[in-house]
């Protein structure tokens, strides 16, 4: 085994880790933050069956971006669908053989990779050129954008850039990959510049994942604006962990103010007329 491909597979590893471990551990803290109010968003579904539903409305089709927001809401829905299509379709370097399904989706990752890039360039622009939204940007909102479009560029210009020479390593960079999610075979690292800067950049992006605000994948479905009932006036809300502590006494008059409580109740003065 090379020194680089050394190098490389152990980053790869550390980056995988690193992600896993930060996502877990971030959502299992989520799960498990108190939420002592009643606070879901209106209007909000008034039975705990109409929670599932919203939370497919808002998963599948962003709801309350949609309704907050259109714009926004155009440029994440595109980004989230092209993302969607650029993973799975990079599944192609894992799967041996590809299934006929993914066949089909792969004559399309151009699409996917174009999408992408044009909604991540349209996200950008939406935050410099609105005053609202440069207003609440922050930098790692752009250092985010710049990392996602260096890896959609990077895979898109390995496709028009015959310098590239990446789609006469394809399978090498298969083998590669796939030895190093199988933990078997794992095949020399593929030396193309092109396909070193796209991988270094998606292992960055693993790092990053959990310190960042892409963790909204996890926590959304343990937002209390979005997974509670609107059933206030049909049932008292008790805050989940009161159960779990011994039932609070409120203190006696006494031990409140020993003073007052010993003091002689003064009578009231009748007022003649
Ligand atoms: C370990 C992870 C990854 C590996 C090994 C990898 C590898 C590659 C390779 C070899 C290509 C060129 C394919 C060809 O010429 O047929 C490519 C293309 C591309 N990659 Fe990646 N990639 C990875 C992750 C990602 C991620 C996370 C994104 C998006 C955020 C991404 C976005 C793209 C895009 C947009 C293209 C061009 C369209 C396409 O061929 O699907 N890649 N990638």
């Amino acid at each position: 085994m090379s020194g680089l491909t050394l190098v490389f597979g152990l980053f790869f590893y550390l980056s995988l880790a690193i992600f896993l471990v930060g996502f877990l551990a971030k959502t299992w803290k989520y799960a498990f933050t108190p939420a002592p109010l009643r606070i879901p968003q209106t209007p909000a579904p008034v039975s705990a069956a109409g929670v599932p539903v919203r939370m497919f409305q808002e998963v599948v089709f962003f709801k309350s971006l949609f309704r907050g927001n259109k714009l926004l809401w155009i440029g994440g829905y595109l980004f989230h669908l092209g993302l969607l299509f650029v993973l799975v379709e990079h599944l192609r370097f894992i799967i041996a053989p590809a299934s006929s399904v993914l066949n089909t989706l792969v004559t399309y990752d151009l699409y996917s990779g174009f999408v992408l890039l044009a909604a991540l360039t349209f996200l950008l622009i939406l935050r410099v050129a609105i005053d609202r939204h440069l207003y609440i940007s922050l930098a790692s909102d752009y250092a985010l954008l710049l990392l996602l479009l260096a890896i959609a560029s990077s895979g898109l210009l390995s496709r028009f850039w015959d310098g590239g020479h990446i789609r006469m390593n394809l399978p090498q960079i298969k083998a590669f990959i796939g030895g190093l999610v199988t933990f078997n075979n794992i095949g020399s690292v593929p030396t193309n510049k092109l396909f070193l800067i796209h991988f270094s950049l998606v292992m960055l992006l693993l790092i990053y994942f959990p310190f960042s605000k892409l963790m909204h994948s996890g926590g959304l479905f343990f937002s209390p604006t979005r997974n509670q009932v609107d059933n206030p006036r049909e049932k008292r809300w008790v805050t989940p962990w009161v159960k779990t502590r011994p039932t609070a006494t409120l203190p006696s008059l006494e031990q409140q103010a020993p003073a007052a409580a010993a003091a002689p109740v003064q009578e009231t003065a009748e007022v003649e007329g």
